[in-house]
């Protein structure tokens, strides 16, 4: 039970630790940063829209469409309709991978 605690915490600390380095960046970072818009909204703003970053990935990571709530970006949801899509094909470390990073973005 205790190595196996040891085993994860160690595997979470790994794939952390990988996040640092710029070539761990997803690819939402062609579109998004965490403070300041760019081709899509902030993430600050995407999650202010939600209510919490659970709630943003509740929607990613169900099957249900994509109803802009982003006010501003409405118009631009058919760009980011692609995207989940691509997201959802995402094994789950890397979905992982991009919820550590998009809360990293917001900090
Ligand atoms: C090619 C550009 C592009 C990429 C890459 C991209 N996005 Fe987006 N994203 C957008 C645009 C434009 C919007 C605004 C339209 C909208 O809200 O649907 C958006 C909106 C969103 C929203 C809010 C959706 C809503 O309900 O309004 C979330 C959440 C989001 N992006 C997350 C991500 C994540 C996570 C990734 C990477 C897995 C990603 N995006 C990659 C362009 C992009």
């Amino acid at each position: 039970m205790k190595k196996t605690m040891m085993i994860a915490a160690t595997a979470a600390f790994v794939m952390l630790g990988g996040l640092s380095t710029a070539e761990a960046k997803p690819f939402c970072a062609a579109c998004h940063e965490g403070h300041a818009d760019k081709i899509g909204p902030s993430f600050t703003s995407i999650v202010a829209a939600y209510g919490s970053v659970d709630a943003v990935f509740a929607f990613l990571n169900s099957d249900a469409d994509l109803e802009p709530k982003v006010a501003a970006f409405a118009s631009k949801a058919s760009t980011m309709k692609s995207q989940v899509k691509k997201y959802r094909k995402l094994d789950d470390a890397k979905k992982a991978e991009v919820r550590a990073w998009v809360e990293e973005q917001i900090k």
